[in-house]
């Protein structure tokens, strides 16, 4: 399972790029405006450093709705770096442009999923990654996780080589079930990555291993 970090935030990126464990990163407007990343000019040259630090892919997001504007700013973000794939919101005018980008051989994301519907569309439009949010989902009192065994399911009936991509993960438990479901990649925020390390038995055990060392080479 691959693990992408979703910020824009170069500390953090670094932080889990560190660990060893980082296969990706997702950004988004909000978490741009969030590190207060504003203007194009800015925003692409984020992008580049982003790219440059962890040297794997790095969603993009197009601000774009209609086609001729998706495809000219994919394009743009396209080109800046090798490890950028375009991130394209889930509406008529981006399954398009999917399949255009698929047909040049430029990396999507096909983001603001959330019924099992979408992402066929998405698999069938060609996209690299289909981004279901099962966060948000959970917002609404609904279960998220469902929609990752449907899609999992779907996919694999017809082996569409589309990879799940779970977005708006919160927690580690989010993680565990999406690996139990069998999402290709999971996106979230440095904390649920950090937080699959803790556990008491660990702490303790560590902390008796260590005393017991002292004791015998006292
Ligand atoms: C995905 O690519 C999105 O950036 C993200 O996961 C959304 O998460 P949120 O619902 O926590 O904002």
């Amino acid at each position: 399972m691959k693990f992408f970090i979703d910020t824009a935030n170069l500390d953090q990126i670094a932080e889990a790029h560190d660990l060893g464990v980082l296969d990706g990163v997702t950004t988004n407007p909000s978490l741009m405006a969030k590190e207060g990343i504003t203007g194009e000019k800015n925003i692409l040259e984020h992008y580049v450093k982003i790219c440059e630090l962890v040297k794997a892919p790095v969603s993009a997001e197009v601000i774009s709705t209609d086609f001729g504007g998706i495809v000219k700013e994919g394009e743009r973000l396209a080109e800046l770096h090798e490890h950028i794939v375009v991130k394209v919101p889930m509406i008529k005018e981006g399954v398009k442009a999917l399949k255009y980008f698929h047909d040049k051989g430029i990396s999507t994301n096909c983001t603001l999923v959330f019924s099992p519907g979408q992402a066929l569309l998405a698999a069938k439009a060609g996209a690299t990654y289909v981004s279901p949010f099962i966060g948000r989902i959970d917002d609404i009192s609904s279960d998220g996780m469902d929609l990752i065994h449907k899609i999992r399911h779907i996919y694999d009936n017809y082996g569409y080589e589309t990879q799940i991509l779970a977005a708006s993960v919160r927690h580690t438990m989010h993680i565990m079930d999406c690996a139990m479901a069998g999402a290709d990649v999971m996106t979230g925020p440095l904390s649920s990555i950090t937080g699959l390390l803790k556990h008491p038995l660990t702490d303790i055990g560590l902390e008796k291993f260590l005393d017991d060392y002292k004791k015998g080479n006292a």
